[in-house]
């Protein structure tokens, strides 16, 4: 197996990008496939190297979606499995994704997600339990602050939780702060790199632009506008969808990266550091014990998680704003599964 993999790397110009070594054969699942992420980041996970089998699962439309990307020419396997086949979606898989659930439309917070999202994802996790229980879960189903909880608490009852394999996607967060940042400053969006923390709504979403090259110019008002962007850029999207759903490519764009980036990090590549929303020990004495920080992902999954590093007294404010909201968001979660 490994020796095909190592052929396909030589194949592929790509994949050298991707890998220093021979890639793993990895088994990459999709929960939610059918829909406005699920589609999109079906695709590109086609299209990802590293990915050697793709297995896609909805409640409806699956099958087809798996029909038409599997046309496309990598050497990918493609599966599509309907409602009544998830354990089958999920045996053997190293990887889940879970963009299943409904999205917000306009005026709706995602916390108002919470009652149709909550019972989706713990039903999921708890198949992911039964049938791979060590494969890594990264959550895009929202709200992501209450729906990594629940995952991590659904996986403890069945005796499997392992906290270096749970993942909340935060990563549209840091690629709209790259992009909107970059937009003001004028530089390459891809060598802005913006740390983004805390967790994923609103004013739980702390970008840290101190620690970025382009910290002195942007200030004042500049600044604070740049802020509300990054925490609410989502609203820009539900409102101009006008009805129709909140972000879905910029997210599956998103949830492919992160994905690219944990898979890089399971076949052994070096320093590949990303914040991700996970069990976190940062904040657990005020209660907090899930946070997103910049996180080193390595062959197990979580490798280390890194510290905030140095805030300005703006962004403790940010912080501060942050932690009672996100408390209160955990707590919601792991509730509803007690
Ligand atoms: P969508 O409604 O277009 O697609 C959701 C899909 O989930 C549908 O195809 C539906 O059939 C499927 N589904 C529902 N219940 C299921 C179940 N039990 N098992 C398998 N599939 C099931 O929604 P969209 O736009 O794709 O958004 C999905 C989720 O992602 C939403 O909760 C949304 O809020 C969240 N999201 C998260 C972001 C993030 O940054 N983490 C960004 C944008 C959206």
């Amino acid at each position: 197996m490994l020796a095909r993999a190592a052929l396909r790397n030589l194949a592929s110009p790509s994949a050298r990008l991707f890998s220093s070594s021979a890639a793993l054969q990895t088994k990459v699942a999709v929960l939610g496939a059918g829909g406005g992420i699920g589609q999109p980041l079906s695709l590109l996970l086609k299209n990802d190297p590293l990915v050697t089998s793709l297995s896609l699962y909805d409640i409806r439309g699956a099958p087809g979606v798996a029909a038409d990307v599997s046309h496309v020419d990598t050497a990918s396997e493609v599966n599509g499995y309907p409602a009544d086949k998830l354990d089958q979606a999920l045996e053997g898989v190293e990887v889940v994704v879970i963009p299943a659930g409904v999205p917000r439309k306009p005026g709706m917070t995602r916390d108002d997600l919470f009652n149709t999202n909550a019972s989706i994802v713990r039903d999921l996790a708890a198949a992911v339990a039964r049938v791979s229980p060590s494969a890594h879960i990264l959550v895009i189903s929202n709200p992501v602050n209450s729906t990594v909880p629940i995952v991590a608490s659904t996986l403890e009852k069945a005796g499997v939780f392992d906290p270096r394999r749970v993942f909340g996607v935060t990563t549209l967060d840091v690629v709209r702060a790259q992009r909107f940042l970059a937009g003001l400053v004028e530089s390459d969006p891809a060598k802005t790199p913006v740390t983004v923390v805390g967790g994923h709504s609103g004013a739980t979403i702390v970008p840290l632009i101190s620690q970025t090259a382009y910290a002195k110019a942007v200030s004042g008002e500049v600044y604070e506008k740049l802020v509300k962007r990054i925490q609410f850029g989502g609203d820009e999207v539900v409102k101009a969808k006008d009805g129709a759903g909140s972000a879905t490519l910029s997210m599956a764009y998103a949830g492919a990266k992160f994905t690219n980036a944990l898979l890089r990090g399971l076949n052994g590549e070096k320093g590949v550091i990303t914040p991700t929303f996970v069990k976190s020990p940062l904040f657990a004495d005020q209660g907090i014990d899930f946070f997103s920080s910049p996180v080193e992902l390595g062959p197990n999954g979580v490798e280390k998680i890194h510290p905030i590093g140095p805030v300005t007294a703006e962004e403790q404010t940010l912080l501060d704003a942050c932690l009672p909201e996100l408390k209160a968001n955990i707590a919601k979660g792991k509730q509803f599964v007690a």
